[in-house]
């Protein structure tokens, strides 16, 4: 191992863009899918990795929320949360912003007090076993309509104190942030936080419409602001972090190519860029292995690095005195 690598895979870091139905594994989905008594497409976790090649983001979430089905039990959440709080712990991540996608068990019968119990027991008793703090951010899924999503605002309510935030995801042509501006009205008014993935498919006028209506307070992926100069000095003017998934992009044919990636470019105009998984399960990797990636393809220094994990802490939802401690932490980190 060389002295980045190694220096990557030590430095303390917070993941900021982490679907946690995108962090089921092959083995554990087989595992769910048995004791549930379902029967899968595929006979064995090998024909499953196989069919995880995607064209494009759509190609993926087919397979995403196929995938989703194993999980029916309260435990089956649980067991989820626990097994990415276990790997993440091994990468030294230390905070955790983990989403989760109500709709997609919602709308195949599972109640969003079934996930969000299972997901908030795990994080309870990975923070004790990992020491790892996580935050719950709930995503609409933005192929379905308004009314769908203000249904599944009114059943997190009780949860409010569990949820630091509201995000959007899913398909994201065509399902322009402008969609769910009355939802994110209601969810900012009842006092959370709001991200929202934009400019991963999408136009840099997803990404405007986002933070002008949707009120934002980062940006998931973000890269149409690339050939936006206005919008490039708006993000950097206004302190908007972005969080980039290199591999997710890679797998997704977003940028196929990771030396044609514009995470360096945004870094040096001095964009708050972070680097994370999406979906570790389903695109090959976790933080360190996007950081990795990234790293070779761009050619990343020790400097980009720690700037990428002080901007990890300083684009989260900690609070200011936690932030500033990991800050430290990162800042004083030297190999032994
Ligand atoms: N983009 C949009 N929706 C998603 C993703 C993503 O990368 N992962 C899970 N849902
Ligand atoms: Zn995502």
């Amino acid at each position: 191992m060389n002295k980045l690598e190694r220096f990557i895979r030590e430095i303390p870091k917070a993941e900021l863009h982490l679907h946690i139905e995108g962090s089921l594994e092959p083995e554990l989905l087989f595992d769910l899918a048995g004791r549930n008594g379902l029967k899968l497409k595929y006979h064995s976790v090998d024909e499953l990795k196989q069919a995880y090649s995607y064209g494009n983001l759509q190609d993926f979430l087919d397979i995403y929320y196929a995938g989703a089905v194993a999980l029916r039990e309260e435990l089956d959440f649980y067991d989820l949360t626990l097994a990415y709080l276990r790997k993440a712990r091994k990468q030294n991540i230390v905070h955790a912003e983990i989403f989760f996608d109500p709709q997609t068990h919602t709308s195949r019968g599972i109640s969003f007090d079934t996930a969000i119990s299972g997901i908030l027991r795990g994080l309870e008793d990975g923070k004790r076993e990992t020491g790892i703090t996580g935050r719950l951010i709930m995503c609409f899924l933005r192929h379905l309509d308004e009314s769908s999503a203000f249904e599944t605002l009114e059943s997190a309510l009780p949860y409010k104190n569990h949820i630091v935030a509201v995000g959007l995801d899913s398909s994201e042509k065509g399902h322009p942030p402008s969609k769910f501006t009355r939802v994110f009205e209601k969810a900012l008014a009842e006092g959370f936080l709001t991200v929202a993935h934009a400019g991963e498919e999408g136009p840099a006028e997803y990404i405007r419409e986002a933070l002008d209506l949707l009120k934002v307070s980062r940006i998931d992926h973000g890269y149409a602001a690339i050939d936006d100069p206005e919008l490039l000095n708006r993000l950097i003017r206004e302190k908007i972090a972005l969080t980039m998934c290199p591999l997710s992009n890679q797998m997704l044919k977003v940028y196929p190519d990771l030396t044609l990636h514009p995470l360096k470019k945004m870094l040096d105009m001095g964009v708050k860029v972070t680097v994370n998984s999406d979906d570790p399960a389903y695109f090959g990797g976790y933080v360190n292995e996007n950081f990795l990636s990234i790293a070779g393809a761009l050619g990343l220094t020790r400097e980009d690095i720690l700037q990428l994990a002080v901007n990890s802490f300083e684009a989260s939802f900690l609070d200011p005195e936690e932030k500033q401690r990991w800050i430290d932490a990162v800042l004083n980190y030297s190999l032994p």
